[in-house]
């Protein structure tokens, strides 16, 4: 029997490639383009925050049925033409919420205790001939989280056990967790009550730039911002600017406006650790994240519920 065309847009898990050629018919798009007779047969696309999945190409296999993502976020998905077209979508969420917590919680300790500088310093051949500055201490810091999803209280389970108060803001999950943590009701009034602020939410035009020069001033010239969610929730422009004039204290970024384009200013900035968006790339995730992707199109092609469809 003819097996089912899948189509793979990026290389992101070598598992995922060897798991899919094991089970479905692979065109892998950023090697060879299709021609139009096995654009004919594809009936599955796996994307990745790399490539995504626009109008083009969703419009260019007309038996696509389902559009897979190895990645929590859809923000790279044309979701609208999915559902215009009756295309199902799934995403890979919780298995790799921890991965992706332990990310922000390094990245915010590394900001603090100037981790990268420090090795930086040691293998400059610096420390012989000269002391290094002290740091900031992490423990204790007031932590504010946007977005208090999975993610977001991955982290602030986390921050909690060092001691630091939490507080939030959240469009839509205000209620789970009322009364536990601090809510904001403003990104701005957050900010200004924050000494380090994690972005975690997800990316939809209301949450584009939520982290604004208004916000940035608020957290001001000792607070740290830690973005491990898109690189389009934080005014970049404003971002570079205040840290290049000590307006913001520093920042930890696991995500850029336009990867794997990183500002160039920011690459002479001791006080930012910059990540090529790894935040859930660990050997074990990968291959959870390959499982799931794997798993939810078994289910389509065999007809049973999706187990982590986008709705
Ligand atoms: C995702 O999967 O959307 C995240 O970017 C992982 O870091």
């Amino acid at each position: 029997m003819e097996r089912i065309g899948v189509a793979m847009t990026s290389p992101v898990s070598s598992y995922l490639e060897e798991e899919v050629e094991g089970r479905f018919k692979v065109f892998k798009l950023w090697k060879h383009p299709v021609n139009s007779e096995q654009a004919q047969s594809i009936r599955a696309v796996i994307c990745s925050t790399q490539s995504g999945a626009d109008a083009n190409l969703i419009d260019s296999f007309p038996a696509l049925e389902i559009v897979a993502t190895f990645s929590v976020g859809v923000d790279k998905i044309d979701l609208k033409k999915c559902m215009e077209k009756g295309i199902r979508v799934t995403n890979t969420p919780d298995v790799l919420t921890d991965d992706v917590a332990d990310a922000a919680i390094g990245l915010a300790i590394g900001v603090c205790r100037r981790i990268c500088e420090c090795d930086r310093f040691v293998r400059s051949g610096s420390w012989p001939k000269r002391e290094f500055g002290l740091a900031t201490k992490f423990s204790g810091k007031s932590v504010g989280i946007i977005g208090l999803g999975r993610i977001g209280s991955a982290i602030a389970k986390r921050a909690e056990a060092f001691g630091c108060p939490i507080s939030y803001f959240s469009r839509t999950e205000k209620q789970h967790h009322k009364g536990y943590y601090k809510y904001f009701p403003t990104v701005l009034d957050l900010a200004a009550n924050s000494q380090i602020m994690f972005v975690t939410c997800a990316l939809t035009e209301e949450t584009k730039h939520i982290v604004n020069r208004q916000v940035i001033d608020a957290l001001g010239p000792n607070g740290i911002l830690i973005n491990v969610a898109r690189g389009a929730h934080v005014d970049e422009p404003e971002l570079v600017s205040a840290l290049l004039e000590g307006r913001l204290g520093g920042a930890g970024l696991d995500v850029f406006g336009n990867e794997p384009h990183v500002p160039q200013q920011l690459l002479h900035l001791q006080n930012t650790i910059l990540l090529p968006h790894v935040g859930s790339d660990t050997i074990d995730t990968n291959i959870a994240m390959a499982d799931l992707v794997i798993a939810n199109l078994e289910a389509h092609f065999r007809n049973d519920p999706l187990i982590t469809p986008v709705s």
